[in-house]
């Protein structure tokens, strides 16, 4: 199937791309920066809607993934938020119900959960599912919960199924902060793009027709770790990865940030058949293996 990538030239693009072509589909990339590649390019921009609608043409599913996102929120203003990421996804959409395709994955993000992720009461860990509510408290989370919605909508009016992955961190980093950053709602890109794939294909065999759903690297803590995690994280993730204080120390990290939140993942499991294949644990083992690694800061993340 033709499979039209919005955003393409970035991370998630670029990771999804091949996995697409892997899996017998033919990608279809759009993007307003341009990409070198042996697929099939648009140049356009999801702010013009008659861009999208070219793009969108003979494609029959869609992986919506342009915006601006939470580490731009320093140096761009509300309204290109909202041309973007807003305006951009009701294109998208319109393009897409215009065409008829077969259904539509969203690019939503943790930051949905906004003020849910600080509301617990002291020592308590904020263990944020998908029910929980959502209440952004920036403009990017706002938009993205307002791109949900919009999913949701045109569900309704047009019959378009889809679903909303609600990634954690995926931004490029040096090895020793990505796997650092993975106890503090991190994902490593490749599975960001395994969670798309799995959410694509359930969508066309028509096992889900909404469904909005966290995409972290899987961690082990239970509500009962709060006060552990917030006072003394490398007891806690000791405890549940045997040898790591010791690992972590010798790598010059002498104390980790409190552990303030994690994102369950069964959700995603039961409904999607998708689980991340990197974690922590896995790091580690990667660490272990690399004994130049020196944490350039503790703690090393954030
Ligand atoms: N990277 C993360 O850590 C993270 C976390 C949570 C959610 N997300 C979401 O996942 C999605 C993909 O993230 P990413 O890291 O791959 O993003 P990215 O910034 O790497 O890529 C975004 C792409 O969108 C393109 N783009 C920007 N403006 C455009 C326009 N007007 N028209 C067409 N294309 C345009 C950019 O050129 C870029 O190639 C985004 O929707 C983001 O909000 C990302």
């Amino acid at each position: 199937m033709r499979v039209l990538i919005t955003g393409a030239s970035g991370t998630l693009g670029r990771a999804l791309a091949p996995m697409l072509a892997e899996a017998g589909h033919e990608p279809v990339l759009f993007d307003i920066r341009p990409l070198e590649t042996r697929h099939r390019f648009v140049a356009g921009d999801v702010r013009r809607l008659e861009d999208v609608r070219r793009a969108v043409a003979g494609t029959g599913f869609v992986v919506h993934t342009a915006a601006i996102h939470g580490i731009h929120l320093k140096d761009h203003t509300p309204q290109q938020f909202h041309d973007l990421n807003l305006t951009g996804t009701f294109n998208t959409w319109e393009a897409a119900a215009g065409a008829g395709v077969e259904g539509l994955v969203f690019s939503s993000t943790m930051g949905v959960y906004g003020a849910s992720r600080t509301l617990q009461g002291d020592g308590a860990v904020a263990v944020l599912r998908e029910d929980t509510p959502l209440l952004p408290n920036d403009v990017y989370g706002y938009t993205k919960v307002a791109g949900e919605e919009m999913c949701r909508y045109h569900g309704r009016k047009h019959g378009i199924p889809s679903v909303a992955l609600r990634y954690g961190m995926f931004v490029p980093e040096p090895f020793f902060r990505e796997g650092i950053r993975l106890l503090y709602g991190g994902v490593d890109a490749l599975d960001v793009a395994r969670s798309v794939m799995a959410a694509m294909d359930a969508l066309l065999a028509g096992t889900i027709r909404w469904g909005a759903f966290n995409i972290e690297s899987p961690l082990p803590f239970a509500e009962a770790d709060g006060p552990g995690l917030r006072r003394d994280p490398i007891r806690v993730v000791d405890a549940y990865y045997p040898g790591a204080g010791d690992l972590l120390r010798g790598c010059g990290v002498e104390q980790l940030a409190p552990i303030t939140e994690y994102f369950p993942m069964q959700r995603a499991e039961a409904e999607l058949g998708f689980r991340p294949e990197r974690d922590f644990g896995g790091w580690l083992e990667e660490l272990r293996a690399r004994p130049e690694e020196r944490a350039e800061t503790s703690p090393p993340w954030p």
